[in-house]
């Protein structure tokens, strides 16, 4: 037993549980298991809580609810060093609030959450997603077939876009490329990596531009504008963040609702395997709508897992952990956990989940209260997309799918359906009763 398992946070003398300890060093399992490299551990040795080395770096693997409370409960975590640095700098990057501790952090999550859990911004972004998606079904029509992940993707990039207040003589396909590599590429080191790295710098340059146009007066953009409320924060000293960090938090926005992108995928190969759902929301049927959308942010795989270093000493459930320990929280393992979900592997909408519990046992976009921990603010925007995309892939068009490889690996991080869901013979619906429709894209 070594010195530091022998002495606890405020210098006493009680002698810590020795961490279970895995393989020497599990980088090549993480890279051939993936999202169930933790879990699989968990179940061998019987525990929640494993110790080993990836990329030779010493990690503490956690999973389940309890874990997860001690992981977001405490204040236990920076985020600071915590990720691969190119995960880091396609996702986050510096200057984010995800870098950030303590009350700078509140102060800068409180903007976020107030421009993604306010109702009329999320009802104003779902209405655009919709005109977006239902002027690109007229382009859907005219081809052979469309491989439905990377059509979503540029329809919530123009979304996004138009919602957030970037101007139309940003390319959108452009774009799409840009904020979606940003994602596909996070868990890799190879050549399309440094391209998405490549990428995301010149997109951060053009929006750092806007930043500065919008501050100067030169382009005037709506008040409620995401842009705009992020060019106009200040912060608790009253200073407005620097340009790059303004263009970080912007991509911090746009990015994210493309890669809702990734669900949709989902829910419509869980529409087409549950061809029961399909018929009842066809029907119009909005009942369990938004417990089938819950339903697919906890069966499929997005983010495998987060990672976190402790700022301070201290102690759980007789482990100690030291000032800079890393420790990764497995959230695909938690939400499939069996002591949390019966038959966690099933499809299950019935279960009722729902994000507003802030609970830590459901917990895609991670746990706890979202304005004080570093849990995901956009829980509610990837809710209302979801839904939305549900009622347009039932509703307002028709198509078949055709005979495909639709394996989902979950070796690969993120994770996907391996033809990304392809759709043929697509066909407007002539006959859905439109809701009032929304102002037409502005371009
Ligand atoms: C597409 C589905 C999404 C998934 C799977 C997801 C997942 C996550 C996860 C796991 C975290 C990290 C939590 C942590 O560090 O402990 C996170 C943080 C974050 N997410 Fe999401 N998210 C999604 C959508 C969104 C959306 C739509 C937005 C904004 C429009 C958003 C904005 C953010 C921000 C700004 C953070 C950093 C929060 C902080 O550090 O306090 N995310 N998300």
């Amino acid at each position: 037993m070594n010195r530091r398992e022998l002495i606890d946070a405020d210098g006493g003398n009680h002698a810590a549980k020795p961490i279970p300890r895995a393989a020497f060093d599990s980088t090549l399992a993480l890279l051939r298991e993936g999202y169930d490299f933790i879990s699989v551990r968990c179940r061998r040795m019987n525990t929640d809580i494993f110790a080993t080395r990836l990329m030779l770096r010493p990690a503490i693997c956690v999973r389940g609810a309890e874990a997860a409370e001690m992981f977001y409960g405490g204040d236990h975590f920076t985020r600071i060093g915590a990720m691969p640095q190119t995960t880091l700098r396609l996702l986050q990057d510096k200057g984010s609030v995800q870098a950030l501790d303590g009350a700078a952090h509140r102060h800068r999550k409180a903007l976020f959450l107030s421009i993604l859990l306010d109702g009329d911004q999320i009802e104003r972004l779902r209405a655009t997603f919709r005109r977006a998606w239902l002027d690109q079904l007229e382009d859907w029509q005219r081809r052979d077939e469309i491989v439905l992940f990377d059509a979503v993707n540029l329809v919530l990039t123009q979304a996004t876009a138009a919602w957030a207040g970037i101007p139309a003589d940003k390319d959108r396909a452009e774009l799409c490329r840009e904020l979606s590599g940003m994602v596909e590429n996070a868990g890799g080191i190879g050549p399309s990596t440094m391209l998405a790295l490549w990428r995301r710098r010149r997109t951060e340059r053009t929006i750092g531009e806007l930043v500065r146009r919008v501050r100067s007066g030169a382009l005037d953009l709506p008040a409620n504008s995401p842009v705009r409320l992020v060019s106009e924060y200040v912060d608790a000293e009253g200073m407005p963040l620097d340009l790059a960090s303004a263009a970080v938090e912007i991509i911090n926005i746009i990015r994210p609702v493309v890669a809702i992108g990734r669900f949709i995928m989902f829910a419509a190969l869980a529409l087409h395997q549950h061809r029961q759902w399909y018929d009842k929301f066809a029907a119009g049927d909005d009942d369990g709508l938004e417990a089938f959308a819950e339903e697919v942010r906890r069966l499929y795989p997005f983010f495998p897992f987060i990672g976190g270093r402790a700022r301070h000493p201290f102690e759980w459930k007789g482990y100690r952990f030291g000032k800079g320990d890393w420790v990764l929280l497995d959230l695909h393992g938690t939400n499939h956990d069996r002591r949390l979900f019966v038959e966690p592997d099933r499809f299950i909408p019935e279960r009722g989940l729902s994000w507003k519990t802030h609970g830590f046992d459901f917990i895609p976009h991670g746990g706890g209260d979202p304005a004080t921990t570093h849990r995901c603010p956009g829980e509610a925007v990837t809710v209302a997309l979801i839904m939305e995309a549900v009622r347009l892939l039932t509703r307002s068009m028709a198509y078949q799918v055709p005979d495909q490889d639709m394996t989902v690996s979950l070796a690969r991080m993120p994770a996907r359906p391996k033809s990304g869901f392809r759709i043929d013979n697509v066909r407007r619906n002539p006959a859905e009763r439109l809701p009032v429709e929304p102002e037409p894209l502005r371009s």
